[in-house]
């Protein structure tokens, strides 16, 4: 009797515990409760009956270029952002719009983000509405109406590839943002702005700055500076970004900010003598009055692999040596799965999700990786580290249940080829800080005979290789054990671009959309696959629940995009049928979803013009340049990508090439003017060039159509070298 007293104690404890986490009704934020733990305790949509979930209503948004925001639901009423921080507010119930706003924004932005012109979801607090535009000014908009309350310009250097594509954190009378672009040439930080006003209230720079400028802002940056060389980079900014997760906890009132990798990437070219270079790839917990540190936590000291420590976060508590622990759970790019606890930054534990040879693991009496350089410093030669660039994790939503006390998560078991770059592309919007060239694990065989010989010599001594020859990647929906790492089940996916947020619920569920445009639901305790919709529209962001009226919704913003975005995959939904994006809601007893239709069939490139009087072999190799340093982070030139392929220009485009390139004559498409960076000859060169691709593209086309073959590609690689 006593003991069952004792577990029924236990069971109403648990409950308790249980009815104090997770969204319910509404979901207020993009993480959906405080703890952002993307996990609902609604269930009337569960493993029982979720065979019956079907379409409920869509939005299409007006455009084709990625959606990786979790949408909020509050009272009945949905907010979201897609691209460049339009913002949404729709009746949540029918999917009715409301009012629609679309910050206005220099195209010429946009030729400075790495990673397409995203938004990953706004805050909603107090009727008002926050959101980053990708130019980098926060909008306080006015939640029934859409109307601008405030605007502020977050930017410190507008001579810089600041962007923003995060979503803004409020807590408490502050709402605050950070900024994207340590793939270039800044130096990162995030402000606090008050939600009544926009008055700045404070700004934490998350790297020193030159000391020859004179005292750091803050005693905390003088301790950062003593973890840089005195000569380091300051020209370049030293990166650091918080392009993501900025988490506010008003149990322990600290803001968590996730820290950006360093620029340039090799330690030895940012800050020659090493060190571990605070405060990248760091947690880093503010007090939200003052923009002080309270504490921080280095995941990878010294980054040279693009270990951004950005992605999102879940604070929950979980039952350590009997103790209920408030905890900070992540799993950012380099690997491992963080267990930390939230009262001081110590780390409880940290496992290897993947396969990798940064480091060895995680000595938790200091909290420090025991790095492994003579595998992973490419500045000593060539290197195929593991995990990749890409990230073992990247933006991409996890979610964790109290119910089941996993973590589920998409993860890439995936290397990259690292090697020192011979010197600067003539990118000339940026001091782009391309130092390091990456490739891919999937794309080392295919390039290994067009790499530089050093290169390739040290790759084929690789004893990294044959594992790339065994198993170039693979990408897994994941339930894991957060205190041990241990993967209690996985699906895996059909490529490794195939990655998308998640989304747990109290219905025994776990809900993940795909490339190919399918919304899963899985079974919380098994992985089993219950139920497929099949959308036709390529899925990365979060799915999201909520009620309205006492009915339970699923929905889930649609659309192919973010980093990588110009590759279409092969396999994806977007290849097959274009990227028009939408908003998508399902319920029980809902009806078909409308899939679009197939694009027609790909026909060979038109005739070219006659090649530009004067051209020359080195004229067509400095236009090849130009347009890789300049045109190529966003034209790939592949056919199905989300921008015409500039292989298949009609005459009329030809003709007017000088107008649109140079003039900007389709600025308000969102294609860029360049007579600011290149001459009239700079884009003769760059149009031989393409005159020259044509052709060639139009021969091989016309030959295969001859030979009855299909003129698609096999595979769309991803190949990216910055
Ligand atoms: C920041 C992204 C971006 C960059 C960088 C960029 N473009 Fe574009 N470009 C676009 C977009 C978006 C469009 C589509 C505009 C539209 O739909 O009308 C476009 C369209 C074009 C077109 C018209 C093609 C057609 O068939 O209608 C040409 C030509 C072009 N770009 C050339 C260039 C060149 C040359 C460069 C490098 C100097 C360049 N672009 C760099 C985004 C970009």
């Amino acid at each position: 009797m006593k003991q069952i007293c004792a577990l029924l104690i236990a069971i109403l404890l648990a409950a308790c515990a249980r009815s104090q986490t997770g969204a319910g009704d509404d979901w207020t934020n993009p993480g959906g409760d405080q703890g952002k733990t993307h996990f609902s305790r609604l269930d009337d949509i569960n493993s029982e009956n979720v065979t019956r979930l079907g379409f409920a209503w869509e939005l299409r948004l007006d455009t084709t270029r990625g959606m990786e925001a979790t949408p909020v639901v509050i009272d009945g009423v949905m907010v979201t952002s897609g691209v460049a921080g339009r913002v949404y507010a729709l009746n949540a119930a029918t999917g009715e719009e409301h009012w629609r706003f679309e910050p206005e924004i220099d195209p010429r932005v946009h030729r400075g983000t790495c990673c397409d012109m995203v938004n990953r979801g706004v805050a909603v607090k107090d009727g008002r509405v926050f959101v980053g535009a990708l130019d980098g000014v926060l909008y306080a908009l006015d939640l029934r109406t859409g109307r601008v309350l405030w605007r502020v310009d977050t930017i410190v250097d507008r001579n810089r590839a600041y962007s923003i594509t995060g979503a803004p954190e409020v807590a408490g009378d502050v709402v605050i943002i950070g900024n994207g672009g340590a793939e270039f040439d800044v130096r990162g930080y995030v402000t606090a702005y008050d939600v009544r006003t926009g008055r700045e209230r404070w700004r934490f720079y998350t790297v020193p700055r030159d000391p020859a400028q004179g005292p750091q802002e803050s005693p905390d940056l003088e301790a950062a500076l003593e973890t840089w060389d005195p000569e380091s980079r300051w020209d370049i900014g030293g990166g650091g970004t918080a392009w993501d997760t900025i988490h506010y906890d008003p149990e322990f009132n600290a803001v968590y900010v996730g820290v950006g990798n360093g620029g340039p990437y090799h330690v030895a070219r940012r800050s020659p003598s090493g060190g571990e270079n605070l405060y990248l790839c760091s947690i880093v917990a503010l007090d939200p009055r003052t923009g002080r540190v309270k504490w921080h936590y280095q995941e990878t000291p010294g980054d040279s692999w693009d270990y951004t420590a950005t992605q999102p976060m879940v604070l929950t508590r979980l039952d350590i040596n009997g103790e209920s622990t408030p905890v900070l759970l992540h799993a950012p790019k380099n690997g491992f799965l963080y267990v930390i606890d939230r009262r001081n930054g110590r780390v409880i534990a940290a496992n290897a999700l993947v396969y990798m040879n940064w480091a060895s693991g995680v000595d938790l009496a200091t909290g420090r990786p025991n790095l492994t350089p003579e595998t992973s410093n490419y500045a000593l030669r060539p290197q195929i580290v593991f995990p990749t660039a890409a990230g073992a994790r990247n933006w991409h939503p996890m979610a964790f249940s109290p119910e089941t006390g996993l973590l589920y998560a998409s993860v890439l078991d995936m290397g990259n080829l690292l090697f020192m770059s011979p010197g600067a592309k003539p990118h000339r919007v940026r001091a782009l800080n391309n130092d390091a060239a990456i490739v891919f694990a999937g794309d080392i065989l295919d390039v290994l005979p067009s790499l530089p010989p050093p290169v390739r010599a040290a790759v084929e001594a690789s004893p990294e290789l044959a594992r790339v020859r065994n198993r170039p990647a693979s990408q897994e929906l994941r339930a894991i054990d957060p205190l041990t790492g241990r993967t209690v089940w996985s699906v895996p996916r059909a490529a490794w671009q195939d990655r998308a947020g998640v989304l747990a619920t109290a219905g025994d569920l776990v809900f993940q959309g795909d490339l190919m445009g399918r919304l899963n639901a899985y079974d919380a305790r098994d992985g089993r696959r219950l139920h497929t919709i099949e959308t036709g529209t390529s899925i990365l962001a979060a799915p999201m629940t909520y009620r309205v009226d006492g009915v339970q919704y699923v929905a889930v913003m649609a659309g192919w995009g973010g980093g990588g975005w110009s590759y279409v995959p092969r396999q994806s939904a977007a290849y097959e049928r274009g990227n028009q994006n939408r908003i998508l809601a399902f319920r029980l007893d809902g009806g078909a979803t409308p899939v679009p239709d197939p694009l027609p069939p790909l026909e060979p490139a038109p005739a070219p013009p006659p090649q530009l009087a004067g051209t020359t072999p080195a004229r067509i190799e400095r236009g090849r340049d130009l347009f890789f340093g300049n045109c190529g982070i966003c034209h790939s030139n592949q056919a199905r990508s989300l921008l015409p392929d500039l292989r298949r220009m009609q005459r009329p485009t030809h003709d007017l090439f000088q107008e649109i390139v140079r003039e900007g004559l389709y600025e308000a498409n969102g294609m860029p003017g360049w007579s600011d960076l290149l001459s009239r000859e700079d884009v003769d060169a760059i149009h031989a060039f393409l005159i020259e691709e044509q052709r060639r593209t139009r021969a091989r086309e016309l030959d295969l159509q001859r030979r009855g073959q299909p003129l698609d590609p096999p595979r769309a690689t991803i190949t990216s070298s910055n």
